[in-house]
């Protein structure tokens, strides 16, 4: 069993590397960031609350993120493991995640850290808005004010993982294909008793 947490700035490649390793590692990839565009587009009230909010790249409530996570902690008793990207994204959210995961007797095996300057960060979301769709992409101070809040509220979560002897950061500048090699291989040197639970 094991249960990653892939973290990094908007636009490091945490979607882009989750769909590569929940493959290889049969896990189930829970996105907060796509779960939350789902009940937009079926207009649901988390959908309707949460619309503005990501418009304008700040973050949604903590208590809205942690009940939707337990839901799917819930629907899924007998997974192999998780792979959690964009969440936790402040320290009350790995506060609650840590005391969900007890409840099932799993713990966080690693917090999987992608490291990428914030000009390539800005120069892929732009990229990535003449085609994704995405609001939040649209437009440069949107993108910057994301990286502001990243710095704000989600960075301190490095020290909350270090502190728990659990951060591995990476490089994510690079290929994809380099950057899920390298990935793999941190995966692979995790110590068998991170990984047991
Ligand atoms: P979310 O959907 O999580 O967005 P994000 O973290 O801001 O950033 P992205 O998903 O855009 O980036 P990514 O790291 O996944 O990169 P990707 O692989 O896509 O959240 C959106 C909003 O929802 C938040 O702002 C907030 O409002 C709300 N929200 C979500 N979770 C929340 C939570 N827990 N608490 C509160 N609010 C929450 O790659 C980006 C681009 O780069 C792509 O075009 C990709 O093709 C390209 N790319 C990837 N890798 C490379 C590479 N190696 N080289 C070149 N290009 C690359
Ligand atoms: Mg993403």
């Amino acid at each position: 069993m094991i249960n990653l947490v892939l973290f990094g700035p908007p636009g490091a490649g945490k979607g882009t590397q989750a769909a590569f390793l929940s493959r290889a590692y049969k896990l189930i990839h829970l996105s907060t960031g796509d779960i939350l565009r789902e009940e937009i587009a079926a207009d649901t009230p988390i959908g309707q609350t949460a619309k503005d909010i990501i418009c304008r790249g700040e973050l949604v409530p903590d208590s809205m993120v942690i009940d939707l996570i337990q839901e799917k902690l819930d629907k899924n008793p007998r997974a192999n493991g998780f792979l959690f990207d964009g969440f936790p994204r402040t320290v009350p959210q790995a506060e609650a995640l840590d005391t969900l995961l007890i409840h099932y007797g799993r713990s966080v095996s690693a917090m999987l850290s992608l490291e990428v300057e914030k000009e390539e960060l800005i120069a892929r979301l732009m990229n990535r808005g003449t085609t994704s769709g995405r609001d939040d992409d649209s437009n440069h101070s949107i993108i910057e004010n994301r990286i502001e809040i990243y710095n704000q509220k989600t960075a301190p979560l490095i020290s909350y993982y270090r502190n728990a002897g659990k951060y591995e950061s990476i490089n994510g500048t690079g290929t994809i294909e380099e950057i899920t090699s390298r990935l793999k291989a941190l995966i692979e040197k995790l110590p068998q008793d991170r990984k047991s639970r």
